[in-house]
């Protein structure tokens, strides 16, 4: 055999050895939304071999339109990291997709779907922290795909690579038939800092592409249906010196301002890794971030704060300057309290309580995820379930109502008229739209009437 044809059977071996091997196929396909998550949605894989980084995507399953992307890199990737960006995407939309490049092949086309435009609209979402690669890891993975939310928070502590960095590919692999199709959005545990391999937030930076500028390590904020979605990265921010800690409250502050500014927003959710009020055994309250962050929750009436950390399940009471302002196990009022839940029993092992302090509402040692669920005009609703679908418990948060339309003090006839020249209007961000349905219609013109005089 000449030497030329021995080459070119080598060639042809590791050619067909690649493909059969499937070095250039997409995996760990996982979404989260783009900057504005009503017109823009970020998409990631990995692959064994360089290829280039080409979403296909439409409105039906013959797709139709494309986009590239680029490659990421870090100093320990397991192998090529590509991220690309939908924009200019028309909201609430069914979109079909494909990642991969023509040479090597695409993944099979799955769908997502864009948030709406700012409006109240019933939706669901779910979260949980602490998640890692166990059984029951993959359990409550299953657990969230089942409910098909619109999107899924992750309270922190993801993979539990620890600087072994195949484990992200194993976690990856693992959550993708939920990330292909449901926006995962991440903030930031102390597990994602690994520091056993000195590389910091740099792995878990190159993996998920979140909104916004990133300043601060994934501090980001994003609006779905008439609620505030605010990323804060509780571990960076106790990582860093007290100027760390200045320049990220300042931060929170705007981003709660912001929102409470703005005539769309009705709810204000604040999701992180660590807790600010807890009984786990070794840990209990978290005094640093009591004193740095408490207070603005408190002025901003943020009204959930959803946070992981601590392996098990524990739910406050409505707090306002760190004590209960009621002990209603189900039923709460908006902007009486803050309610913070921690539900760090994503899958990985759990933690044992000390003394029950008196802002804990219920704990349980148990895995858990958050089914939230919001319905214009009615409620607010959190369940919070066991990894085998059990109810831990399930309480309801209704609506605080300001029919003082014009924000002049006074409920009177300038509030009745307005609402009147509004009647029958449709679409979010109306004050005449009191309770937040949506329409302007009889319940707020009720509404309006009960309250009339008051304040006045
Ligand atoms: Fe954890
Ligand atoms: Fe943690």
């Amino acid at each position: 055999m000449g030497a030329y044809r021995r080459i070119w059977l080598l060639t042809g071996w590791i050619f067909c050895l690649g493909f059969a091997s499937g070095q250039g196929i997409p995996r760990q396909v996982r979404l989260a939304y783009g900057d504005n998550p009503t017109n823009s949605i970020r998409i990631m894989w990995q692959t064994d071999q360089a290829t280039a980084t080409v979403v296909e995507y439409g409105e039906t399953p013959a797709l139709g339109s494309v986009a590239y992307g680029h490659q990421v890199t870090y100093s320990l990737q397991t192998g090529i990291l590509h991220e690309a960006t939908l924009t200019n995407l028309q909201p609430d939309t069914l979109y079909y997709y494909r990642v991969g490049d023509p040479q090597n092949g695409f993944s099979p086309v799955y769908t997502f779907r864009t948030a709406p435009s700012p409006r109240p609209v019933p939706f669901l979402f779910t979260a949980f922290g602490d998640h890692g690669t166990t059984a029951v890891s993959r359990q409550n993975t299953q657990n969230v795909i089942h409910l098909n939310p619109a999107f899924h928070l992750h309270l922190g502590d993801i993979s539990y690579a620890n600087g072994n960095q195949p484990i992200w590919d194993t976690y990856l692999n693992q959550v993708e038939p939920l990330t292909r199709h449901i926006p995962m959005m991440i903030t930031l545990g102390n597990h994602e800092w690994e520091d056993e391999v000195g590389i910091g937030y740099e792995a878990v930076l190159a993996r998920f592409a979140m909104p916004g500028e990133d300043t601060y390590y994934v501090n980001y904020v994003f609006d779905y249906g008439d609620v505030r979605f605010i990323a804060f990265n509780s571990d960076w921010y106790q990582r860093g010196g007290s100027a760390v800690r200045g320049a990220m409250r300042q931060w929170l502050q705007n981003a709660l301002s912001d929102a409470r500014a703005n005539p769309c927003i009705r709810w204000v959710i604040v999701f992180q890794h660590h807790p600010l009020f807890g009984s786990e055994a070794r840990r209990g309250y978290n005094q640093t971030l009591i004193n740095g962050l408490q207070p603005l929750f408190d002025q901003y009436r943020v009204d959930l704060v959803l946070q992981g950390h601590d392996h098990f399940y524990e739910r406050t009471y409505p707090l306002r300057n760190s004590t209960p302002v009621s002990t209603a196990m189900d039923l709460y009022h908006q902007g009486e309290g803050t309610i913070y839940i921690t539900c760090g029993g994503g899958g990985v092992s759990l933690y044992t309580f000390g003394a029950l302090p008196p802002t804990t509402a219920y704990r349980e040692s148990t895995h858990c995820y958050l089914a939230i669920s919001l319905q214009p005009g009615e409620s607010l609703t959190v369940e919070a379930r066991r990894a085998d679908n059990t109810l831990i418990e399930r309480f309801v948060i209704l609506p605080s109502f300001n029919a003082d339309v014009n924000r002049d003090g006074c409920v009177d006839d300038t509030d009745l008229l307005a609402v009147l020249f509004d009647f029958g209007a449709t679409g979010g961000c109306m004050p005449t739209d009191i309770n937040g349905n949506g329409s302007v219609g009889d319940e707020d013109l009720l509404i309006l009437l009960f309250e009339f005089g008051t304040g006045c």
